[in-house]
């Protein structure tokens, strides 16, 4: 017997299921609402005309899932029951993009088999080519992307279709091997640079590497600790259950619009500043604080005052209330990285004085604002030589295999239907038409 919920509305009592995840959250099911001594469930609008009302949907579970998990409180964060630390230290970026998508880690003839049907796609369409002409040389990269995306769907329109248990693996495949040839031909595009194409010698990231920045006449040179700092970069952006994008992604796969058509969404819904474009947005903020001679003091308190308009970028989360913990291993990455290139950054320096003073401001300390991923990826990205307006597009790359996740599970959960929120109304009641000569 489950537990239940009572709702009091209008003199009647109505009773709602209390759901438990296997981690204990709990939450109340409204699509199974039964009036006290009634036996029929229904849907709680159907039951009793009242909806729930919850902007930006904080307190609102869209599906239940088995893909992520995420103590925000505790700062916690699991793929498919493995934490986070440990595939940082002990998985890459494919093998935990493979854990995501099809649900456990890949036996040796698995990985061989993915790894192949990555190869196998990793060239465009030839024709695709021209259309990277079409775009004016300082188009943000993360319009390309989301546009090259949804372009793919005309390409290969025999093949992309909504869902089809048999074919799902290779368009997955198909995705994830793309999206990383699509970025790397957008930033060729914004430098007028010319295309190189993927080189099968090269595993996943450092073939994205050797595309973005190898000369026809010069091939760039791999370094190891380069590709594994941005592999794990990659692999830490995985996946984060209903965030803004893959939240967005599932709403338009729920349309039954493609795998490719629901991803291209998704990007478009990364770009913003206060999710993807967060990491962009932080190396300018670090960058503005640097030129201004600023060690960090005065923008700590400019961010404290509403009427400022700035932001601890890279500060804050709607769901950790404790350190995210890919912060961590990304802060750990950076100065590991900077280290081994024997490098410095002022701007590293900047963004461990704004952490520190963060961290013992009552401001940032009583809303519980921690550093999340994004305020030292930027660091790691800038040593690697990778352009600030490809951050948000290095993101994309990384929660490609979150999104192909996400879709599969919506996908094959037959309960699905189309995603369609309510609203409460609070504009004009009834109103007459106005003809054009009484108008004021
Ligand atoms: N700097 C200063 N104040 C902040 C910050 C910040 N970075 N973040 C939140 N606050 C303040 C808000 O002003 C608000 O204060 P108030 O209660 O006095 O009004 C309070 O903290 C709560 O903030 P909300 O905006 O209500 O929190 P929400 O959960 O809606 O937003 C968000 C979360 C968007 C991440 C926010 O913290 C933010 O804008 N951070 C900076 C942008 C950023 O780093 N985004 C990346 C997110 S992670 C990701 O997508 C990978």
């Amino acid at each position: 017997m489950s537990k239940m919920a009572k709702l009091e509305l209008d003199g009647k009592v109505y009773e709602l299921p209390i759901v438990e995840g296997s981690e204990g959250e709990k939450a109340i099911d409204l699509t199974r609402c039964v009036e006290l001594g009634g036996t029929k469930p229904g849907d709680l609008r159907a039951k009793t005309g009242c909806i729930t009302l919850d902007p930006s949907l904080g307190n609102t579970g869209s599906c239940s899932s088995n893909i992520t998990f995420i103590d925000g409180e505790r700062g916690i964060l699991r793929y498919r029951g493995i934490p986070i630390e440990e595939l940082a230290e002990k998985s890459r970026f494919i093998e935990a993009a493979y854990l995501l998508i099809f649900g456990k880690l890949p036996t040796s003839l698995e990985t061989h088999m993915f790894s192949q049907m990555l190869e196998n796609h990793e060239l465009l369409h030839e024709d695709m080519k021209f259309h990277f002409q079409g775009f004016p040389p300082y188009s943000h990269p993360m319009a390309i992307l989301s546009s090259m995306i949804n372009a793919t769907g005309c390409f290969y329109h025999d093949k992309i279709e909504h869902y089809n248990p048999d074919t799902f693996k290779d368009l997955a495949a198909m995705l994830l091997s793309q999206v990383r040839t699509i970025a790397a031909f957008s930033y060729r595009k914004s430098r007028g640079l010319p295309i190189i194409y993927p080189d099968p010698k090269y595993k996943y990231t450092a073939n994205f590497l050797h595309m973005m920045f190898s000369l026809p006449y010069k091939e760039y040179e791999m370094r190891p600790e380069v590709v594994s700092a941005l592999d794990t970069i990659f692999l830490l952006h995985a996946d984060h259950e209903q965030n803004c994008s893959t939240s967005t992604v599932r709403t338009v796969a729920s349309s039954q619009a493609s795998l490719f058509a629901s991803a291209a969404a998704g990007v478009c819904a990364l770009w913003g500043p206060l999710h993807g474009g967060a990491n962009q947005a932080v190396i300018e903020m670090l960058s503005d604080i640097h030129r201004s001679g600023d060690d960090g003091t005065r923008f700590i308190e400019d961010a404290k005052k509403k009427d400022s308009g700035k932001r601890l970028m890279g500060f804050g989360h709607r769901i950790y209330k404790n350190y995210d913990p890919r912060a961590k291993i990304i802060k750990a990455k950076c100065d590991e990285i900077l280290n081994s290139m024997k490098r410095s950054d002022p701007l590293l320096d900047i963004a461990k004085k704004l952490e520190e003073a963060a961290l013992q401001d009552p401001y940032f300390v009583e809303r519980r604002l921690y550093p999340n991923v994004d305020f030292y990826s930027g660091i790691i990205m800038r040593a690697i030589g990778i352009p600030v307006e490809m951050f948000t597009v290095i993101f994309a790359i990384g929660r490609t295999p979150g999104w192909i996740a996400n879709f599969k599970e919506l996908a094959e959960d037959k309960t699905t239907r189309i995603n369609r929120p309510r609203q409460v109304y609070i504009g004009q009641t009834l109103s007459p038409y106005t003809p054009k000569q009484d108008r004021t």
